[in-house]
């Protein structure tokens, strides 16, 4: 708790100064991978809910105050249940790239209830609901044999849930009124401009709107004005919009949604997909106005380019970033409970994980004799944080069994890691790389490892601590290289093994995260402890 507060001292200090409050915000707004957003504001308060595919819990919350200083708060799917062992990585089986995304999330006033609805393996629609956005989430419908494909959720001012959906033919469909089983549904766009996906409903000033995307170079807009059931007259939002500055090689912003503040200004925030999901789908923020036919008018810079800084949407920015200790800083577990910006590698097997203030303790969970980080439970995650940044581990090893692997990896279908291998009596400290998986047979180990440098470590007596590093640089403009490094007393770092170079290709739809892991090769037994991460942005 000391360390953290450590870091608003220069925010705080910078506050009383007044001298570098900024009146601007810049894009993007979090420098994290939270792609398919859905937006929506209860009173003061704005909340964020993205894709997180196979990691667990799923569907993240964000919140905030002002459209750009956010923090993690919850999810809306507590286990990834599913109706598969896949989702457990038990009996061999994996669900990468499966699992949550493009869901929608809202409050409902009339019985105080939080929605989410996701399309999961194309052929089940789950509706989720808690009395608090913190939760406990439940599922309490599962739409078998539906999919409600890439959906968007409107709370009509008549309390009627309508969910749009679908791609290419874009359906909206009337929720019953508990908002838990289907009604009346309709297609209500045959798309004219080819393939579209990615849709969100709204309603403004009596009219109807559907947004929907081109992927990934256009933003349309369907708008009715004889209710949600049409017929829709069609706008375009973006064509082909370069990211901003910061996010050169990025593509046009996409897949977002619309907000409105308390004072009546409206705000688009879109993804922008960098380098093929090396860093991931980073949200940015620009404004919008409505024109006299009630068509809306998006701030873009000259050149179709998307601002790179705007005024503050709400405020006048004390702070000039993000700023929470849940996007970066020190975390050292003190309140005995994982924060919600930690997610499991799929669902973990909680009956072998301790967290206690100070420590996370990870038993094996699982035993892989082929060696493969990708079949192994309980693997903890951390978003990266763009456009460069470093992750450091605190790691207790003292009580690894024979066969036992631990340590810090950049985690994606193509990984590397640095960490603890025990065989026999014998402990090295290795770097490991070239574990990959392969895209087109549902994400297959390719290839489990090679050590690429390796050095002994003495380990006698119970306790053994060493701290791991990894530096990386994410942005799509840079080198995509991450270098793996470990020290005795946290202060002096010593590389091991060669730059590893990211991946960048799309189709795992998720970027590379920290990740903690600890799994078994021989016998289930042993353990390791995490002591400390810290995150912090470097400079590229
Ligand atoms: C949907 O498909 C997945 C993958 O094929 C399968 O594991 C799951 O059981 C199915 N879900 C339902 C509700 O039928
Ligand atoms: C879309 O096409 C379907 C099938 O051809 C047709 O039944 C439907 O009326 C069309 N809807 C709209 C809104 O164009
Ligand atoms: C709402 O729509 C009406 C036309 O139906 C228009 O006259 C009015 O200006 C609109 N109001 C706003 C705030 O756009
Ligand atoms: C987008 O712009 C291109 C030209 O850059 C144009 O050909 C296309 O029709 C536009 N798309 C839409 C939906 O207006
Ligand atoms: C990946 O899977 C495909 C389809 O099963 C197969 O044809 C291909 O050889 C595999 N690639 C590798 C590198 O194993
Ligand atoms: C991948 O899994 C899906 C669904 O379980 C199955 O239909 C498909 O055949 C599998 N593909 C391969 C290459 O194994
Ligand atoms: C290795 O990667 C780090 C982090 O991205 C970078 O700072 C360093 O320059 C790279 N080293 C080499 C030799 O490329």
């Amino acid at each position: 708790m000391i360390a953290r507060s450590l870091l608003f001292l220069p925010l705080l200090f910078m506050a009383i100064c007044g001298s570098k409050a900024s009146t601007s915000f810049q894009n993007p707004v979090i420098f994290n991978d939270l792609a398919d957003i859905d937006l929506f504001r209860v009173k003061d308060t704005f909340y964020y809910s993205a894709s997180s595919m196979h990691f667990s819990p799923g569907a993240p919350i964000l919140q905030s105050q002002d459209l750009v200083n956010w923090k993690y708060l919850g999810h809306s799917v507590p286990s990834l249940e599913f109706n598969s062992p896949a989702y457990n990585l038990e009996d061999g089986m994996r669900a990468y790239a499966r699992g949550v995304w493009a869901s929608a999330m809202r409050f409902r006033q009339s019985n105080n209830l939080w929605y989410w609805v996701g399309c999961v393996d194309f052929n089940a629609t789950y509706i989720y609901t808690s009395s608090a956005v913190t939760g406990p989430w439940e599922q309490k419908t599962v739409l078998d044999g539906t999919c409600l494909y890439d959906c968007g959720l409107l709370i009509d001012d008549d309390d009627a849930m309508y969910v749009t959906h679908g791609s290419t033919v874009l359906s909206v469909t009337e929720l019953t009124s508990d908002g838990l089983d289907l009604g009346e549904t309709q297609i209500i766009y045959n798309s004219t401009v080819g393939y579209v996906e990615g849709s969100r409903m709204y309603k403004r000033n009596g009219s109807y709107y559907i947004i929907t995307v081109q992927p990934t170079n256009g933003q349309y807009i369907l708008k009715s004005d004889n209710g949600p059931w049409g017929p829709y007259d069609f706008g375009v939002i973006l064509n082909n919009t370069s990211p901003p500055t910061s996010l050169k090689g990025g593509d046009t912003p996409h897949q977002g949604a619309l907000v409105d503040t308390l004072d009546g200004q409206w705000y688009y925030m879109a993804f922008v997909d960098v380098n093929g999901d090396s860093t991931g789908r980073v949200p940015v923020l620009s404004s919008l106005n409505w024109d006299e036919n009630g068509w809306p008018v998006l701030t873009l810079d000259d050149g179709n380019t998307w601002p790179q800084s705007l005024p503050y949407p709400v405020g006048s920015g004390a702070t000039t970033g993000n700023s929470d200790s849940s996007l970066q800083g020190k975390d050292t577990f003190a309140t005995g409970k994982l924060d919600s910006q930690w997610e499991w590698n799929h669902n973990p097997d909680m009956k072998r994980v301790t967290v206690t203030p100070g420590e996370v303790r990870l038993s094996t969970a699982t035993v892989s004799k082929l060696d493969d980080i990708y079949q192994a439970r309980n693997t903890l995650t951390h978003r990266t944080l763009g456009p460069a940044s470093e992750a450091i581990i605190l790691l207790d090893y003292g009580n690894m069994a024979d066969g036992d692997r631990a340590g810090l990896a950049l985690l994606r279908d193509s990984s590397a890691w640095i960490g603890i291998r025990k065989d026999g009596d014998v402990s090295k400290l290795v770097m490991r790389n070239d574990m990959t998986m392969n895209s087109t047979d549902n994400w297959s180990t390719i290839t489990y490892g090679t050590d690429e440098a390796s050095i002994l470590v003495h380990q006698t007596g119970k306790k053994r601590n060493i701290y791991l590093r990894v530096v990386g640089d994410f942005s799509a403009s840079g080198t995509r290289e991450a270098q793996f490094s470990y020290s005795t007393d946290g202060t002096h770092f010593a590389a091991l093994g060669q730059n590893f170079t990211m991946a960048n290709d799309w189709q795992f739809f998720q970027a590379y995260r920290f990740a903690i892991f600890n799994y078994a090769t021989k016998a289930l037994g042993g353990s390791v402890g995490l002591k400390e991460f810290s995150l912090y942005s470097v400079p590229v």
